[in-house]
């Protein structure tokens, strides 16, 4: 008798799951029309998020800065949700970032035209070196998309000597390696103390096979591409553990369907209203339910030196099947059963 009720007792703790403060530090929520479609989606499961800056036009002026966050706080509104704001990188002067500083957590790198609307990213690593510089002073971290203008496969590894060269020559500035996808740049992670990172969901999930192995899956294609099964498991493996300099960073980026399905297709996979479901049951299918935690916020928090407001964020044990469509964008697993649902928010 004692042992049934010890089971039942542990199969009712096995039926939900609270997160503390759940964090996705690398989210595009857009703007306009598709900013209030998709901000409640992860407002609604999240305690905050960091807030890309690949606008047209970016966000790199601190009157488009105050005018960006006027809109997210009104598209996430009612949730206790906290956005992270970031600059696009531009050699900004001392002045400028002094404005700015207490409003952003950090500052995005795109190197020019390697991802969408990167067009005004860096050219010439050689002219950042001031702003980067006035960045360290200042404490203001650099969030960089890594990517080289190389073969589609090799742009992460092909990247890593500059991320490499940046830790060394800058030693007091936060440096994120942003959507990592390969091995190689995990590896590099216990290399140099002031590198860390973010990796996706969808990059634990898929290979390029998953991709276009068999018939081509749109929806899946991103920046950076996924890689191969041993990039993968090692993202897996540092995810699970995990690795205290990485964090869940979804990169979530939603297209409309006609940019996706369409003979040039749009770079982006669409994850926010199944992020934390699909992690759930990623980290439950390898027994690691307990390190989700520690993955989804504990890191962010330390490695950001953030605090933000109490939120619990309840996930229940109950089958739902993810709708094929949010407004006229398809997000992962559209169509699919998913084990874990949020709980209704309260
Ligand atoms: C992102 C987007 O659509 O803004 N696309 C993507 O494939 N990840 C840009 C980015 O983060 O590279
Ligand atoms: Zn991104």
């Amino acid at each position: 008798m004692a042992n049934s009720n010890a089971v039942l007792h542990l199969k009712a703790m096995m039926m939900e799951l609270a997160l503390d403060r759940p964090l996705d530090m690398h989210l595009h929520l857009r703007e306009g029309a598709m900013l209030e479609l998709v901000a409640p989606l992860s407002a609604a499961q999240l305690a905050g998020a960091v807030i890309m800056p690949n606008l047209v036009p970016p966000i790199d002026t601190p009157a488009r800065l105050a005018q960006y966050r006027a809109a997210v706080a009104a598209a996430a509104a009612p949730y206790a949700f906290t956005p992270y704001h970031t600059l696009f990188f531009r050699a900004y002067d001392e002045a400028t970032l002094n404005a700015v500083r207490d409003q952003i957590i950090g500052i995005k790198l795109y190197p020019e035209g390697v991802t969408t609307n990167s067009a005004g990213g860096v050219r010439n690593l050689d002219e950042a070196e001031q702003t980067l510089a006035l960045m360290e002073q200042l404490g203001i971290p650099l969030l960089v998309h890594g990517e080289s203008h190389g073969f589609v496969l090799d742009r992460e590894a092909e990247f890593l000597p500059v991320y490499r060269r940046l830790a060394t020559r800058f030693p007091g500035l936060t440096i994120v390696m942003e959507h990592i996808t390969t091995a190689a740049a995990v590896a590099l992670l216990d290399e140099l103390p002031n590198l860390f990172a973010t990796v996706t969901l969808h990059h634990l999930l898929i290979t390029l096979d998953d991709l276009a192995g068999g018939l081509l899956q749109p929806h899946l294609f991103c920046k950076p591409i996924a890689k191969r099964p041993g990039d993968r498991q090692a993202l897996l493996g540092a995810a699970l553990r995990p690795h205290p300099k990485l964090m869940l960073g979804s990169d979530s980026a939603p297209h409309p369907i006609d940019a996706k399905e369409a003979a040039g297709c749009a770079a982006g996979v669409f994850s926010a209203p199944v992020l934390l479901p699909m992690l759930a049951e990623l980290f439950e299918r390898h027994d690691a339910l307990d390190r989700l935690q520690a993955f989804v916020s504990d890191h962010a928090r330390r490695i950001y030196a953030i605090d933000p407001p109490p939120r619990r964020v309840m996930l229940i044990r109950e089958a739902w099947r993810v709708p094929d469509r949010y407004g006229d964008v398809v997000p992962l697993a559209a169509g699919q059963q998913l084990m874990w649902s949020l709980a209704p928010f309260v």
